[in-house]
């Protein structure tokens, strides 16, 4: 019961996040074409000179101006954007909690990437998340901020740490995960901590009558860009645990830091984009960069093992019991995969469960008879043998042998 409620209050609170999110990121994109697509306005409105805008939506026809500055009559309510981001972060925060540190040993650790105990594993996560931030804030508080080009190089290669720190220490999925959980932090915390601030502060002057301390608006300003440039990829990250393909290679650092490059380009074409600005290399790199991704995470032929079982697949004369057409799969090889399913899988892939406090089958796939497995031996062999991304974790300690019974198996059946 309590790991069915633990279903519950996952699902509740990604829902939640997930809501949060495209609220905040869409305010934000919003914003960005705002700015980008405004133009000279033809009347000052409260004497001041602005850019505006027309804009027709839900049966309504808006007129938006951006004042140039700040009016020194502020209307009495004035709407500001940061629950979005709080919400998101903190939903986010409560998600990765329930899911990686109260479970470090099904979805932090692997221990082909590096053997840990689950509790220096969840130290290490939050050293990764906390360490990442503090590092970025440090970095842009530091005199590079007054060379926009120079601190964007900084963070990047401080990212480049993060994400080698990551893909060192933990699994693929939770690797990935984690860098976007790192770069949501980095773009909450810029909300929180230099956004709203320096709003506020040059509303206050406003009020005062004084003029706005520009620094702030060229602050909120750059950390505003930075998150422009994070936004894709961090968005990517998070929605890369459904997709192995994308974690379960050699080469996740290389995966992360092109995916990097691609969402960073495809900010900058979207931006030339507004503002009709024609920069062909711009969507060529973005291109480029995502076929690199693509190449990178592509299955490869392993080399094969000295004892497979190969030979007794490929070998007719045993080919006793033929369930189909063209399936050269010998009855002694189906037992062993049974065995092996059984042994392996059947844990978290059965109607009943024992492993990880699952209270259905995992991912809803039961392997519970010979008719489970045969029907749904494309994705078997997809998971145990192309990307390897099963059994999670390699809890269930899957040798390598194994795998090639299972891949000389889906051969014969072919
Ligand atoms: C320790 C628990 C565990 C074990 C053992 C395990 N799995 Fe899974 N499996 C999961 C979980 C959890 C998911 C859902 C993953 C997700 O949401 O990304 C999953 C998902 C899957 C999926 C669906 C993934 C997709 O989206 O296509 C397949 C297929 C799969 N497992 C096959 C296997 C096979 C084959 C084995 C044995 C070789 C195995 N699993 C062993 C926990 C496990």
């Amino acid at each position: 019961m309590s790991a069915y409620l633990l279903d519950w209050s996952m699902l509740l609170t990604r829902w939640l996040h997930v809501m949060a999110g495209i609220a905040w990121i869409g305010a934000s994109f919003f914003f960005i074409w705002l700015d980008n697509r405004r133009q000279p306005a033809h009347h000052a409105v409260d004497g001041r000179p602005g850019g505006e805008l027309w804009a027709v939506h839900g049966g309504g026809l808006y007129h938006l101006f951006r004042h140039d500055g700040v009016s020194e009559t502020l209307p009495g309510e004035i709407h500001w954007f940061k629950w979005e981001a709080y919400v998101t972060w903190l939903s986010g925060m409560a998600l990765f909690t329930l899911i990686y540190l109260l479970q470090p040993h099904a979805y932090l650790i692997d221990p082909r990437v590096y053997e840990m105990s689950g509790s220096q594993a969840v130290i290490a996560a939050l050293g990764v998340l906390v360490g990442g931030w503090m590092g970025y804030e440090a970095i842009c508080r530091s005199p590079l901020k007054r060379h926009g080009g120079g601190l964007f190089i900084a963070v990047g290669l401080w990212l480049t740490l993060a994400a080698w720190i990551a893909t060192e220490l933990f699994s693929g999925r939770a690797a990935f995960l984690l860098m976007g959980a790192l770069m949501g932090s980095i773009m909450a915390g810029n909300v929180f901590n230099v956004i709203i601030p320096g709003q506020k502060a040059l509303l206050a002057a406003a009020q005062r009558g004084e003029t706005p301390d520009p620094v702030h608006g060229k602050r909120a300003k750059q950390r505003s860009v930075h998150n422009t440039f994070i936004t894709l990829p961090a968005v990517l990250m998070m929605i890369s645990n459904h997709y192995p393909l994308l974690y379960a290679n050699d080469y996740r650092l290389g995966v992360i830091l092109l995916l990097l490059v691609t969402g960073g380009l495809i900010r900058i074409a979207t931006v030339d984009h507004h503002k009709g600005i024609k920069r062909r290399w711009v969507p060529v790199g973005a291109l480029l960069a995502l076929i690199g991704v693509i190449v990178l995470c592509a299955p490869r032929a392993q080399a094969p093992l000295p004892e497979s079982a190969s030979s007794t697949a490929q070998s007719p004369a045993t080919s006793a019991g033929v369930a189909s057409e063209g399936d050269k799969a010998t009855d002694a090889m189906r037992e062993q995969v049974a065995q092996i399913i059984e042994n392996r899988c059947a844990g978290c892939h059965s109607d009943s469960p024992t492993l990880i406090g699952l209270t259905a089958p995992a991912a809803g796939m039961a392997f519970n008879d010979w008719d489970d497995i045969d029907r749904q031996a494309l994705r078997i062999h997809q998971r145990s043998v192309v990307d390897k991304s099963m059994p999670l974790a390699n809890m269930t300690q899957m040798t390598a042998a194994e795998r090639q019974l299972l891949d000389d198996w889906w051969k014969a059946t072919q």
